[in-house]
């Protein structure tokens, strides 16, 4: 698409909420997803507020707790915190998506209906995926095939390309781009069993999954806005139809997840907020953006590579330790994960101005990765 400016051809539409038939243009038709999002956006929120206090106390009784690790030897270490909340934002978002669903249908191309339902199939597999998890605790081996299944519908209905484009420096010799066929969609499977399995490995103190989330959700919903903004991209609006019932159903469980914690979110979220990134990413073909948005998570994956392929034994648990005399944790030699190494860079602290300064780390390197795409990448690309 051309710009919207460009774009000023009448088309018949059905403009939101009022059941009429009408002409309208490229704008109107923007403007008005625009304000369906906000609309999902904020029933998302208080949906997903007033449904946690409910929920938490059947996963109670249904015996899904855990016990605060960084709280141990204190009364609250000794309290059952109710796991696996999760399953209330992924359940709302499915339900929003429902009602956008209806409207992608009337407002935008058959193709991307299609991938809309083949995105709301992956991302419903993977809120079942990490609900089984939390219920099982499933095997590792499982927690990589298992998002790879989830992603079979998604890169069946990719309408995109198959090529990728090449540097500047290397035209001469490879030419404009190269075309890598099935080896594109390798890559995709790869992406959505790596942000399933990033978001949930960096974790462990209180706030930190869903904290990370909705950095990684704001910083794609402004990409989506400045790519609407430039080109008027009709993907990046559905990307952004999608991200923003996201971001408010995770700020509605921050409000219980973060410290001290009265919910865990549990592999639940953590599956849940990972695919929806890779749908996204997948389908509004921004991947490479996507992935810098994941330099934390990058950064924690490889210092982790060593346990998780089994070089190093690797603990149940990679938590710092508590120490209960000064109340902070201490970062651990044996625990080879970001969370660990930061502890050991800046010294024992809180928990929660751990959390505080991991979360403005998160947002410095999201800060980076759009000075990647937009000034560095120009050189390149
Ligand atoms: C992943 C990590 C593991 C980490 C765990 C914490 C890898 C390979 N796995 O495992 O090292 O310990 O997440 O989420 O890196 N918990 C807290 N405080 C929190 C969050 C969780 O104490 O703020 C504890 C609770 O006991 C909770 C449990 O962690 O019940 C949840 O762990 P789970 O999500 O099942 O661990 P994994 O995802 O398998
Ligand atoms: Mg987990």
């Amino acid at each position: 698409m051309s710009g919207l400016n460009a774009v000023m051809a009448a088309s018949v539409t059905l403009p939101l909420g009022f059941g009429l038939y009408t002409i309208a243009t490229e704008r109107t038709r923007y403007l008005d997803t625009f304000i369906l999002t906000i609309i999902t956006g904020v029933l998302s929120y208080f949906a997903t507020d007033r449904l946690i206090p409910i929920v938490k106390e059947f996963t109670r009784k249904a015996g899904l707790c855990g016990k605060d690790i960084n709280k141990r030897g204190t009364p609250a270490g000794e309290k059952d915190i109710p796991e696996s909340l999760g399953i209330v934002p992924g359940t709302i978002f499915i339900l929003m998506n429902m009602i956008a669903l209806a409207y992608t249908k009337f407002y935008f191309s058959g193709d991307l209906f299609i991938e809309h339902l083949s995105a709301l199939l992956s991302i419903c597999f993977c809120v079942f995926l990490g609900f089984s998890d939390d219920v099982m605790d499933l095997r590792w081996r499982y927690k990589l095939i298992l998002p790879t299944i989830a992603s079979i519908p998604l890169l069946l209905a990719y309408q995109g390309i198959t090529k990728i484009v090449v540097p500047i420096p290397f035209r001469p010799f490879l030419g404009e781009s190269i075309d890598i066929h099935f080896l594109y969609y390798i890559y995709m499977g790869s992406l959505a069993v790596f942000c399933t399995n990033a978001i949930n490995i960096y974790a462990g103190i209180n706030g930190l999954e869903v904290g990370q989330s909705i950095i990684i959700g704001c910083s794609i919903a402004l990409h989506n806005v400045i790519e609407i903004y430039l080109f008027g991209s009709q993907v990046h609006m559905f990307s952004l139809m999608i991200i923003v019932p996201f971001i408010f159903c995770s700020l509605a469980l921050l409000k219980y997840n973060r410290y001290p914690s009265m919910v865990f979110v549990g592999d639940t979220y953590c599956y849940f907020a990972g695919m929806t990134f890779a749908v996204v990413g997948i389908l509004a073909h921004f991947s490479k953006t996507l992935l810098l948005f994941f330099i934390p998570q990058i950064l924690n994956f490889l210092f982790s590579l060593p346990q998780l392929i089994g070089l190093v034994p690797c603990a149940r648990h990679r938590l710092p330790k508590f120490d209960k005399e000064s109340g902070k944790v201490v970062g651990q030699a044996e625990h080879w994960n970001l969370l660990n190494v930061f502890l050991r860079i800046v010294g024992p602290q809180t928990e929660k101005a751990t959390c505080t300064q991991l979360m403005i780390f998160q947002v410095f390197c999201c800060g980076i990765a759009f000075i990647i795409r937009y000034v560095i990448s120009r050189l390149f690309f």
